[in-house]
């Protein structure tokens, strides 16, 4: 197998966020990207409604599956299923704090569980040819991050991983939920640089607090790839820059109008197979934030588009609202993000 050439640019796993259509709306922003699904359960891939669970379309690649469990012969079951499905990577979520992922010992409590981390990428590696990587934390609770995050590296990395995603923070699993997990603890980005400088050969990337392409080019100087979650959910515009930033090829649109327009025929598609339009369009709203027309955009989405029978005229109705002069304002936003 070729070694593991780390996307410059990943688009987090996001569970309720990252789902297939959030997926197929971001690509037509950014073809360079990696792409993740939302986390799925091994128990919910191998009992549950997998082909729904794991259905993706094609133009979403490349694409990576994140899976959430600590059973190594369950992980290797849903990775051969992932593998056979077309998926482009496997990733084992360490990093994830909720209760409901902790009872079932697995998510960042798994920081504690180095060795056991370690069994379950071996277990997948030995059954797929496509990279295995694992997203962790710093560490939890009273860990010492300069101590957990390198024992978990030496065990993934026995176990022959081929990627590192660092959120470059803790997750206190004692008294903070999900989402204060996710600004509370302090970022440090230094503990990952260093975590390169001594593992030279192990693909990093660093993830947590990223907000503009101009930070994640500050990142590449020291990682490999970065990963951004809530800042391109919620300013999607920011990812029509990343590929001539990133991969020195053309935007797929010029304009996010013109990106929500190409958004149409996927609307059509899925509305006809009895897709919701609001369960589509609400990965679209912060497309044009603070663009004239943008808040009766969203107002009209988000009153219209949850009614029987919405499809792509209510979208276009919508869409009728933004005014014209985007455009040009989208050059000076674009710098801004590119700075
Ligand atoms: C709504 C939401 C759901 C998330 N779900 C997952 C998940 O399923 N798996 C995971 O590894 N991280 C999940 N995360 C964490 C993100 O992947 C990412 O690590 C975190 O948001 C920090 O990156 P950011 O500051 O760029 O958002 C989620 C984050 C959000 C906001």
């Amino acid at each position: 197998m070729k070694p593991y050439q780390a996307h410059k640019l990943a688009i987090a796993p996001m569970m309720d966020w990252s789902d297939r259509h959030c997926r197929f709306f971001h690509r037509l922003l950014v073809r360079g990207a990696l792409l993740y699904t939302e986390m799925v359960t091994t128990g919910a891939v191998l009992h549950g409604d997998r082909a729904r669970l794991l259905a993706f379309d094609p133009a979403e690649h490349p694409l990576a599956v994140q899976f959430g469990g600590c059973d190594p012969r369950a992980l290797a079951a849903c990775a051969r299923i992932a593998a056979d499905l077309g998926y482009d990577e496997i990733n084992l979520n360490v990093g994830c704090p909720s209760d409901r992922v902790q009872e079932g010992r697995f998510g960042a409590c798994l920081m504690a569980e180095p060795a056991l981390v370690g069994d379950c990428v071996a277990a997948m590696k030995a059954v797929v040819g496509i990279p295995v990587t694992v997203k962790c934390r710093l560490g939890i609770d009273a860990q010492d991050p300069e101590q957990a995050l390198d024992t978990l590296t030496s065990a993934v990395e026995a176990a022959g991983v081929d990627a590192l995603i660092v959120h470059a923070r803790k997750a206190w699993l004692d008294g903070l939920s999900p989402k204060e997990n996710r600004d509370i603890p302090p970022l440090d980005y230094d503990r990952v640089y260093r975590l390169k400088r001594a593992r030279p050969r192990l693909p990093i990337v660093i993830n947590g607090g990223v907000v503009s392409l101009g930070q994640v080019s500050m990142h590449l100087a020291h990682v490999d790839g970065v990963m951004m979650g809530r800042a391109a959910y919620r300013e999607p515009w920011c990812l029509l820059a990343a590929d001539p930033l990133l991969f020195g090829v053309p935007a797929p649109f010029a304009t996010p109008r013109a990106a929500a327009e190409g958004l149409i025929p996927y609307i059509e598609r899925e509305t006809a197979r009895g897709t919701r339009l609001y369960a589509i369009v609400r990965h679209v709203l912060g497309l044009f934030h603070a663009v004239p027309g943008a808040r009766a955009f969203r107002r009209h989405l988000a009153t219209e588009a949850i009614k029987p029978g919405a499809g792509v005229a209510t979208y276009r109705e919508a869409l009728a609202y933004v005014r014209d002069d985007e455009a040009r304002d989208f050059d000076v936003r674009l710098a801004q993000t590119a700075a």
